[in-house]
């Protein structure tokens, strides 16, 4: 009867769920599956498979904090577990009710130039409506209205990282959040990538042996227990030509918030 009634233990499944100790919170289209799968190259990270959406989905946030643990991949105590949902940064409630749930939680924000950002974000809806076999519309339409920027344009608001993360550093504490250039991360991703290691506090694992150029890509892929990687075809595409008047006039549109954004964090970035 005693061993009946045992446990049945999967000999994969080792470990614990646990509530995140680090949270990729965006910004969508920065970079965020790159930096997540970087930091799995480290033997103590473990991520969540999916983009949970528990702090900014209400029908999520309401399911309470054993649903979000029950999200979580098993880990052995002492590594630590990551969760990205970009959408996070964005989201008015998710601040508070991160802190809610670990105030000592670990931040990670990857941004990138924001009209390139802008640029991601219409291609990945372009092919989003493309998959659901919709005819997407131009660029110029849904980001122009009477010659000028149409604000209503949501990738616009997306792109104002001073907005958000002033949310963000109304709650958590600006020691809390660790920056990542995602420019940089495309270009050299290992110093990037290096930097968070050092913000997390772990042992210095990941190295150039980790990285390879994949020339077809045109992106750095990953070497990791003798598998080579690279990420997700929908990661890397192609931007549509835009005219170079709304070119200037995005430019234009960002440098104000962007100023905002460097008074903010300390430092600067090179977007133009
Ligand atoms: P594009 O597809 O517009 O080039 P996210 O994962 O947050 O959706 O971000 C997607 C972006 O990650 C891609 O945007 C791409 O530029 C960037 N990226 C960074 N490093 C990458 C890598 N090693 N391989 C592919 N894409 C990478």
């Amino acid at each position: 009867f005693l061993l009946i009634s045992s446990p049945v233990i999967s000999p994969r499944v080792t470990g614990a769920q646990r509530l995140p100790d680090i949270i990729v919170i965006g910004v969508r289209k920065g970079g965020t599956r790159a930096l997540i799968e970087m930091l799995k190259l480290h033997a103590s990270v473990v991520a969540a498979h999916n983009e949970v959406h528990f702090f900014d989905w209400d029908s999520h946030y309401q399911r309470g904090l054993d649903w979000y643990r029950s999200q979580m991949p098993y880990a052995q105590p002492g590594l630590l577990t990551v969760e990205k949902t970009p959408a996070y940064f964005t989201s008015v409630k998710a601040p508070e009710r991160v802190l809610r749930m670990k105030p000592d939680v670990k931040l990670l924000l990857i941004v990138r130039d924001p009209t390139t950002r802008l640029l991601s974000d219409y291609t990945q809806v372009f092919h989003n409506q493309l998959a659901k076999h919709k005819r997407p519309l131009p660029l110029e339409t849904l980001l122009m209205r009477e010659g000028e920027l149409n604000p209503n344009y949501k990738p616009l608001n997306r792109s104002l990282y001073h907005v958000h993360l002033e949310r963000w550093l109304a709650v958590f504490s600006v020691d809390s959040i660790h920056l990542v250039d995602g420019d940089a991360l495309i270009q050299h991703p290992l110093p990037e990538i290096k930097k968070v290691e050092k913000f997390l506090k772990l042992e210095p694992q990941i190295n150039a042996s980790n990285f390879y150029f994949n020339a077809t890509r045109g992106f750095y892929c990953l070497r990791a227990r003798g598998r080579d990687r690279c990420l997700h075809g929908s990661k890397g595409r192609k931007h549509p030509p835009v005219d170079p008047d709304i070119l200037q006039k995005l430019y234009e549109y960002f440098r104000e918030p962007n100023r905002r954004f460097f008074d903010l964090v300390g430092r600067t970035f090179d977007w133009k």
